[in-house]
């Protein structure tokens, strides 16, 4: 089946009321109050979310999107397939043991039609209110007309350039955090499953990638010593093997006081990693110190710059 297209704006909106009142003065029927529960889950591919949602106090529908988009900011367009899901407890039940959830996004939106665009006026738990144009695309579209709607209505909603958000809700809440707990409990896994029976020093990473998924790593040493891998190197391989490009934020676990990665991961890291990227240093209970790359790699090599 062709995915569907999408061209879409995203922006943070400081006075909802305003906003609404200018919608409805251009032409855009209310269609009220939803309530919506997105959550995410680790894919190997694209994104994977379950949707609740029920329309002001009616009965709860659910469905399963997954949607690949580039980050886009002015109008980006998206393919997704959707699902419908009759049993949405079990599945997340299912799909959380098996690929494990990444972020839960709640939020209440005031949907309004105008014409072929959707317009929503979020509120999101923990993040605030935004405004949202959807324009839905049939097969055949060229999609200049949805490009041009778009740019009307945003037009007419006032829509500031510094406002515009690239990146989704998930990607939002996981930058401020949300993720960390749930790769604290996949370092661990990992570091539990370490192959180090040389040292006997146990070391578990878990990494997001700019998807929001996460990947995880052990240390796996060999007889023939230099042969052993870091768990960095591990979670490294298993990112870009699942398709992730950036290390938005780390994990390194091993039961010691202050876990630190080795010099050299600390060069594998930042190949992947910004100078921000918090790096948290983690004991089995939990995170003992957050530093950044940056911290623990000052002067980092990078082979664009020297040969600039
Ligand atoms: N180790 C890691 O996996 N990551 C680090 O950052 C420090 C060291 C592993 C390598 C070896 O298997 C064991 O810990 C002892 O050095």
């Amino acid at each position: 089946m062709a995915p569907n297209r999408n061209v879409e704006l995203k922006a943070r909106d400081a006075d909802p009321e305003k906003t609404l009142a200018a919608a409805l003065a251009h032409g855009a029927e209310d269609q009220g109050v939803l309530t919506q529960r997105d959550t995410y889950f680790s894919a190997r591919e694209g994104r994977l979310k379950l949707r609740e949602e029920r329309r002001g106090d009616g009965p709860w529908s659910a469905f399963l999107i997954d949607y690949s988009r580039a980050d886009d900011p002015q109008a980006r367009t998206s393919a997704y397939h959707l699902v419908d899901v009759p049993d949405p407890g079990a599945l997340k039940v299912a799909l959380d043991a098996s690929l494990g959830t990444t972020v839960v996004v709640e939020k209440f939106r005031r949907l309004l039609l105008w014409q072929d665009v959707r317009i929503h006026l979020d509120e999101v738990d923990g993040l605030g209110t935004f405004v949202e144009l959807e324009a839905v695309a049939p097969a055949e579209s060229d999609l200049s007309g949805e490009h041009r709607r778009v740019a009307e209505l945003r037009q007419v909603l006032d829509i500031a350039d510094e406002d515009v958000e690239a990146t989704g809700y998930a990607s939002l809440l996981l930058a401020s955090g949300a993720a960390t707990d749930r790769m604290v409990s996949l370092a661990r896994v990992a570091m539990d499953r370490a192959y180090a029976p040389y040292s006997n020093f146990h070391v578990g990473v878990a990494l997001r990638d700019e998807t929001g998924a996460l990947h995880s790593g052990a240390n796996v040493e060999n007889g023939a010593f230099p042969q052993g891998a870091c768990a960095e190197a591990s979670a490294i391989g298993a990112l870009v093997a699942a398709g992730g490009h950036r290390i938005e934020e780390a994990v390194v676990m091993a039961d010691t006081e202050l876990i630190v990665p080795c010099g050299g991961c600390r060069q594998r890291l930042s190949e992947f990693a910004g100078k921000d990227t918090k790096i948290h240093l983690a004991g089995p209970e939990g995170v003992r110190r957050t530093v950044t790359l940056a911290d623990l790699l000052p002067y980092a090599f990078d082979l664009e710059e020297a040969q600039s």
